[in-house]
């Protein structure tokens, strides 16, 4: 499939923008500066904290923080269906306890067997989905303007 363009400059801290690349739902997330610091403090509850499995996502965006699985801390590209069985997880972007359990600091929720990600996309202990959500190829063209594919 043709790499798709995104215009991010109206993406507002906590909103997603989504879009179809190669007939799979992509979705672009600002996180905030608390969601981000949030991230470190969930390792010892994910199955790969670190994003080891090359399969994914592109080792570039592992180069920063491998914590934030993205080419700027700030926002985040995923292949939006759930590595379970492919359902669409649901983005809850606050931080807060309810009502998950208290290790929430927000992310992805996928109403079909309860798995769990984090804003990362990085999949918990103890749900069924087997690896973090895929970060896709993409790169920018400038600030505001993101090519996936
Ligand atoms: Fe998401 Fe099963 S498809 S948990």
């Amino acid at each position: 499939g043709a790499p798709v363009t995104a215009d991010i400059s109206a993406l507002e801290e906590g909103q997603r923008l989504v879009l179809e690349w190669r007939g799979q739902p992509i979705w672009i997330v600002k996180r905030s500066r608390a969601v981000l610091d949030a991230l470190p403090t969930l390792d010892s509850h994910l199955r790969d904290p670190e994003s080891d499995n090359a399969d994914q996502q592109p080792a570039y965006v592992l180069e920063g923080n491998r914590e934030f699985r993205s080419l700027k801390p700030e926002v985040l590209v995923l292949v939006g269906l759930c590595t379970h069985l492919g359902c669409a997880p649901e983005m809850k972007a606050e931080i807060r306890p309810e009502p998950f359990d208290a290790e929430w600091k927000g992310g992805f929720f996928c109403p079909c067997h309860k798995s769990k990600f984090d804003m990362a996309g990085r999949v918990f202990e103890g749900v069924p989905a087997p690896t973090n959500l895929v970060v896709p190829p993409h790169h920018y063209v400038d600030d505001n303007t993101i090519v996936i594919g």
